[in-house]
């Protein structure tokens, strides 16, 4: 019988619909921790299949040690930088992952990271909740106008799409985007009227507002460094909803202390949830749990896409969101 683990709790719905499939015997590992590294090199023995997710620390040694074994990862999330997907391709394990679902749930987060660190909410309710608010003035806790600003994308797939339709239709931004492939005119009018710009030096150049939408792994790697945020207008405020490892965090600390950013909203970090204890220093940092996918119905149709995906494999067809 095909021996199935899923390395994190699910919502119910989702964990419920696995064990009813009948696909195989479903492990659902029980604490909700991550997996140690010896765990790991046992699973690589034990089960023919892994569902893993993005807090999934996997070590290098698991995927020559599963292969012969473990047929398929079908990963819960859109981003896979946590899976070594040369080393799985190498070892025989197929890859899968849940684009689509969680697009507008992720999309909705950065469009609150961008409010709350441009109108300082944060900070706001830190000093409502000390009690220390002293009553409205013309002068207090003044932020930045979202409204008719624009708004610099960088990767512009299904996720950056969707953010620039919020900050276009919703607020009346401008839309500028930077992305490796060349967007058809037709993509770009029906997403904000956006435009595509040669550089991330150029899109930074050119907006009040530095939204991430990129994958993360060794090809995006501290992308965002020293060049970009000296590019960026003085002012400008950075909101990162992708992967930590996109920002080379050394360099958003001296734009934070230059004041040239003036703000940012954070969803994601490196080496999350062990945050660089710097990030706590700043009232001007939004700060959020890597929370992008985090609604019922989203998380619930995330597992829902990782079974399909698991489903179809099984039944020898392709899955729909098959990576390698
Ligand atoms: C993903 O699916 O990659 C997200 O980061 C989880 O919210």
């Amino acid at each position: 019988m095909t021996s199935i683990l899923v390395t994190r709790a699910w919502p119910k719905e989702a964990e419920d619909r696995l064990q009813a499939e009948g696909l195989g015997d479903v492990t659902l590992r029980d604490p909700d921790t991550p997996m140690s590294h010896d765990e790991w090199m046992a699973a690589a023995q034990t089960y023919d299949v892994i569902m893993p997710t993005v807090s999934d620390k996997i070590p290098a040694g698991f995927y020559p040690a599963a292969k012969g074994k473990v047929r398929v990862m079908a990963n819960y999330g859109v981003g896979f930088n946590h899976i070594d997907i040369d080393a799985a391709r190498d070892n025989g394990i197929a890859v899968t992952n849940t684009p689509e679902v969680l697009t507008d749930c992720t999309a909705d987060l950065a469009m609150g990271l961008m409010l709350a660190a441009a109108r300082r909410i944060g900070e706001g309710e830190r000093e409502t909740r000390a009690g220390k608010w002293i009553g409205w003035r013309p002068t207090h806790m003044i932020g930045k106008k979202v409204s008719g600003a624009t708004l610099g994308i960088i990767g512009f797939g299904r996720i950056g799409q969707a953010m620039a339709r919020r900050a276009h239709y919703g607020f009346g931004m401008k839309v500028v985007f930077q992305d490796a492939w060349a967007v058809p005119d037709d993509i770009k009018a029906a997403n904000g009227n956006a435009t595509q710009l040669g550089s991330m030096q150029e899109v930074a150049a050119n907006c009040d507002f530095l939204s991430l939408h990129c994958p993360g792994g060794a090809d995006t790697y501290k992308m965002i460094n020293a060049s970009v945020f000296d590019a960026m207008r003085p002012g400008a405020i950075l909101v990162n909803s992708a992967r930590g490892d996109v920002v080379d965090e050394d360099a958003l600390f001296a734009a934070l202390d230059s004041g040239h950013l003036a703000a940012a909203g954070l969803d994601v970090y490196h080496n999350e949830p062990a945050l660089d204890p710097r990030f706590l220093q700043y009232e001007n940092l939004v700060l959020a749990p890597h929370l992008g996918s985090a609604t019922d119905g989203t998380r619930a149709a995330m597992g829902h896409r990782a079974i399909d995906n698991l489903k179809a494999f099984l039944a020898g067809d392709a899955p729909q969101d098959l990576v390698t």
